[in-house]
């Protein structure tokens, strides 16, 4: 089923607990895809990056050539630098509100964005920004985007922010439209503006100038958000792919995890039950692997209709291509 999304959809997402085995079943999704003639770019988005201990090589915040792939596909890969994206985000948005400011505001916005770098949620924001980048970007260079990302709660989370944002956005917007035309209608009242209404040249006073400038980078912010809501909740094209292990708590989690997706409006195209434990090797991992089915049972039972994949326990650690080769060959 991995395999299947990996060469249908143009972005997926793999998430679950840490070392379930999501950068394995990521980059083999995406080796699989490259040799079949796709472009991949596959991201590491968990701050806790392993994408280049799997890989055996450095790997850093730009696209890095993993695999040469074959019949016209490659494979790259990136990690995200998570100090460097904040500090990026942090400047743009500094630089915006700098110049929405009076300027004898600016050291005061400076501190304001220093305090922000700490403040729950500036990552995830942050994250969300170099996500739609690379979404708006890679969809041009690359035929298929694998995101690697950080365990559940997290990344749950951030897949809502476009249309919580969306939302704050809007109501911004709205507030501002409200105000604005209170003071076009009291400056009517006033009569001083009434040339202005006649398309008189009149100089712009500049607060108005400010306000149309706030206006329009809300604006273009919604409008990249919405642009990748409408990525992110279209199954064709977009699949979340949960990675677990058939234990108790992570079936619980992942229930939990596939509801919230859901409620977002993300489709999640696999289960990918990783590390099943052989029913053929010894009595210990015979009662394992009937341990294991039990949870599964649980699973299969809460969520009927999601595909679930079965991917067995490897005797050794993957690690560099030819690993990662035969790894791709079971799924
Ligand atoms: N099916 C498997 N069999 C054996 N080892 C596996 C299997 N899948 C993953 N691993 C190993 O488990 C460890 C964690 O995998 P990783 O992909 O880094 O997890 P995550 O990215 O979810 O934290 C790695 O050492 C990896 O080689
Ligand atoms: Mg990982």
């Amino acid at each position: 089923m991995l395999l299947r999304l990996a060469a249908e959809r143009r972005v997926l997402f793999l998430g679950g607990k840490g070392g379930v085995g999501k950068t394995t079943l990521a980059s083999a999704g995406a080796l699989a895809a490259a040799r079949a003639g796709r472009r991949v770019l596959v991201v590491s988005t968990d701050p806790a990056h392993n994408l280049g201990h799997l890989w055996d090589r450095r790997i850093g915040d730009r696209p890095t050539t993993l695999d040469a792939g074959a019949d016209g596909g490659v494979l790259r890969g990136l990690e995200i630098d998570p100090d460097a994206t904040t500090d990026q985000h942090l400047r743009d948005v500094g630089r915006s509100l700098r110049r929405l400011m009076p300027a004898h505001l600016a050291g005061e916005v400076d501190r304001h964005m220093e305090l922000s770098r700490r403040s729950p949620g500036t990552h995830e924001a942050a994250l969300l920004e170099r996500i739609t980048e690379l979404v708006e970007q890679g969809r041009e260079e690359h035929d298929l985007l694998v995101f690697d990302t950080a365990p559940s709660g997290h990344t749950a989370r951030m897949m809502a922010l476009p249309e919580l944002m969306t939302a704050w956005t809007d109501g911004l917007l709205q507030r501002r439209e409200r105000s604005r035309r209170l003071g076009a209608a009291r400056r009517g009242l006033d009569g001083d503006h009434g040339d202005r209404i006649l398309g008189s040249s009149a100089p712009r006073d500049p607060l108005e100038e400010r306000d149309e400038e706030i206006r329009a980078i809300l604006l273009r912010r919604r409008d990249r958000l919405a642009g990748l809501r409408a990525v992110l909740t279209d199954a064709e094209i977009c699949s979340f792919a949960i990675v677990l292990a058939a234990e108790r708590l992570p079936v619980l989690e992942t229930i939990a995890l596939h509801e919230e997706l859901t409620r977002t409006g993300v489709d999640v195209g696999a289960l990918v039950v990783n590390k099943r434990s052989p029913a053929d090797r010894g009595d210990f991992l015979a009662r394992r692997h009937a341990v294991e089915a039990e949870h599964l049972g649980t699973l299969r039972e809460a969520l009927p209709a999601v595909p679930l994949q079965e991917v067995p326990l490897g005797e050794e650690d993957v690690v560099g291509p030819a690993a990662l080769e035969r790894f791709a060959a079971l799924l």
